[in-house]
């Protein structure tokens, strides 16, 4: 966007009273403002709690000041003059709350609406990231732990891409391991005439693993064949690495059919393509004294730690940590990224902290954990069945995901037709609207948890249009949205005209809390935690609802403000909604 992004309402803040500290305290060096929202909004909008530590900095050292109180009200008597504060106190032990202009509140909105919501995207102090997520294995099945690592992994990608960020969305697929010589034999067994077949010819994969594992572990020459494989496949023989490939084409069309589903965009560079990187990332490890030897295999011991990493095993091969660490020093280095995002489930952590750790020992990452580039570890927890334990239908099978989406979609349309769509709506109307509502659903149910907890898979909740769910919320946009609609008004003229009033405290807090979307975007990707997204939403939804409840909307003198303050709830709601990958519907 070529407009201004303004960012949030704490940066603004935060802007306002640095200037005023600086003019209050000009022989302190390095005081950064803290803002805050205000806990309680009946003591005010906003905090900010520089009073009690500058209090504590200076009180020693003879100062005029006689308690954090007056140092409040110093900084209060520095502000500069702004359209943005109505006024500020100080409060307990010298916290400053601040009540913000309503009619700054009311133009920041006007503005949005005509600029665009991209105009009230967070300022990150990233330029580049790599998301690595998703990232199954190939001829292995991709169970439901794949499918949160694409949903949530997909959520951060979108809201750092929406906070101008550039994002990498890496699929680090299981493409590389000694599996792929028995698969690669027993496909030359299995199907002569492989080349000239299509690569359908394999049909289910995970079954032809199966097989080929079996006689792998049955067949004492074909054992031998596929270990030989191995190494022509890793020698870079032709006929190995076209055999390679064509299982590879098959996982991956069944990859892509639930990306499709999803709406998920991922880019492949699978473990494969760090393989011929992985002597040089070790040398360099290697060079700084890291790599030692242990049990014939070659390690780097971590402090904390009780068994080693190791990066090669005892037969000479590498393993999955030697891909890792050379993924990590690849990215840093070849593609410049500065945060490195791993969306895993939670038992890889581990793995990852060694990773990471091993990579600080070396002077790739820095000390603190806090500065840039930085490598973080996004765990979340098992995904459960009513029964409590690991999600699977019909007991033994695992569930194929596609399945899952489809059954989501299916339930939907059902419960579109009871109310009676098939009759009102077009086909593709119906057909449209039960996919968005049944994969939101699916999305939003991963999402609104705190990724680290398990959660229980239920469609019954999950599709309820009552409660925190991508039903009611969807639903309640489309009610946003037929509100405007039949108010028959064009609200491109009124965006034009303006004049938004925030004169009911319903109305204030509904346009506050639109306000506060920057920052809740920018604390989701800094913490990497879309469920406070799913929560702002929610409020959002809510406060809409009391809004809605007690200000009459059409037909009331106050009709076009209050227009204007539904259209912006419906472009944010819009927004949170592309962020969690969900698409909107307009009619319900
Ligand atoms: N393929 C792995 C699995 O299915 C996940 C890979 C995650 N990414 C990584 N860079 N290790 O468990």
């Amino acid at each position: 966007t070529d407009k201004e992004i303004v960012g949030s309402v704490k940066e603004q803040l935060a802007k306002l009273f640095e200037e005023s500290l600086r003019a209050a305290f000009p022989d302190i060096e390095d005081v950064h403002p803290m803002i805050a929202i205000c806990n309680d909004s009946r003591h005010g909008d906003y905090q900010c709690n520089n009073a009690m530590s500058l209090w504590n900095k200076i009180k020693g050292q003879g100062t005029q000041f006689r308690g954090p109180q007056p140092v409040g009200k110093a900084i209060i008597d520095n502000l500069p003059a702004s359209e943005m504060i109505e006024r500020c106190s100080t409060a307990g032990p010298g916290f400053i709350n601040v009540v913000l202009k309503k009619q700054w509140i009311a133009k920041s909105i006007e503005r949005m609406l005509i600029d665009g919501i991209e105009t009230w995207a967070p300022k990150l102090p990233v330029k580049r990231t790599v998301v690595d997520f998703s990232s199954p294995n190939i001829a292995k099945e991709m169970h439901v732990g794949h499918l949160r690592s694409t949903i949530i992994g997909d959520t951060l990608a979108r809201m750092l891409e929406f906070s101008n960020v550039e994002v990498l969305r890496r699929n680090h697929v299981g493409d590389w391991g000694t599996q792929f010589g028995m698969l690669i034999e027993y496909l030359f067994d299995k199907i002569p005439n492989w080349e000239a077949a299509s690569a359908q010819a394999i049909g289910d994969l995970q079954a032809f693993y199966k097989a080929s594992k079996q006689r792998f572990d049955n067949d004492p020459d074909f054992k031998e064949r596929a270990q030989k494989a191995v190494v022509s496949l890793q020698g870079g023989e032709e006929k190995y690495r076209k055999a390679w490939t064509q299982i590879c084409e098959v996982s991956r069309e069944e990859f892509q059919r639930v990306y499709q589903r999803l709406g998920v965009h991922l880019e492949e560079k699978g473990e494969s393509f760090y393989n011929p990187y992985i002597p040089k990332a070790l040398d360099l490890l290697n060079n700084k004294g890291l790599i030692q030897e242990s049990e014939g295999a070659r390690v780097i011991f971590i402090e904390g730690k009780k068994i080693p990493l190791i990066v090669v095993k005892r037969d000479g091969g590498f393993n999955y940590a030697s891909t890792d660490l050379t993924a990590l020093w690849y990215r840093l280095n070849e593609e410049k990224a500065d945060w490195m995002i791993y969306v895993t489930d939670v038992g890889q952590r581990e793995h990852f902290e060694m990773v990471f750790a091993a990579a600080k020992l070396a002077g790739w990452l820095p000390q603190n954990e806090n500065d840039f580039p930085k490598a973080s570890h996004v765990g979340f927890g098992l995904v459960l069945g009513d029964d409590g334990k690991r999600f699977r239908t019909r007991s033994t099978e695992v569930v194929k995901l596609v399945d899952l989406l489809d059954e989501a979609k299916s339930r939907c349309k059902l419960a579109l037709e009871e109310r009676g769509k098939a009759t009102e709506w077009t086909a593709e109307e119906l057909e449209q609207t039960a996919e968005a509502v049944g994969y939101g659903a699916v999305k939003y149910a991963d999402l609104k948890n705190n990724r680290l907890t398990n959660y229980t898979f239920n469609f019954d909740q999950m599709l309820s249009d009552k409660g925190n769910t991508a039903v009611y919320l969807l639903y309640a946009h489309a009610r946003i949205c037929s509100i405007i609609r039949k108010s028959g008004r064009d609200i491109e003229e009124l965006k034009k005209v303006g004049g938004i009033v925030l004169a009911h405290p319903d109305e204030r807090a509904l346009g506050l809390h639109l306000l506060q979307f920057a920052e809740i975007v920018e604390e989701a990707c800094i913490n990497l935690l879309p469920n406070l997204l799913c929560e702002y939403l929610y409020k959002l939804s809510e406060d809409f609802t009391k809004f809605y409840t007690n200000c009459q909307v059409v037909g009331s003198a106050e009709e076009t403000s209050r227009l204007l303050l539904c259209e912006a709830t419906a472009v944010v709601m819009r927004k949170c909604f592309y962020l969690l990958g969900i698409t909107p519907v307009y009619k319900i």
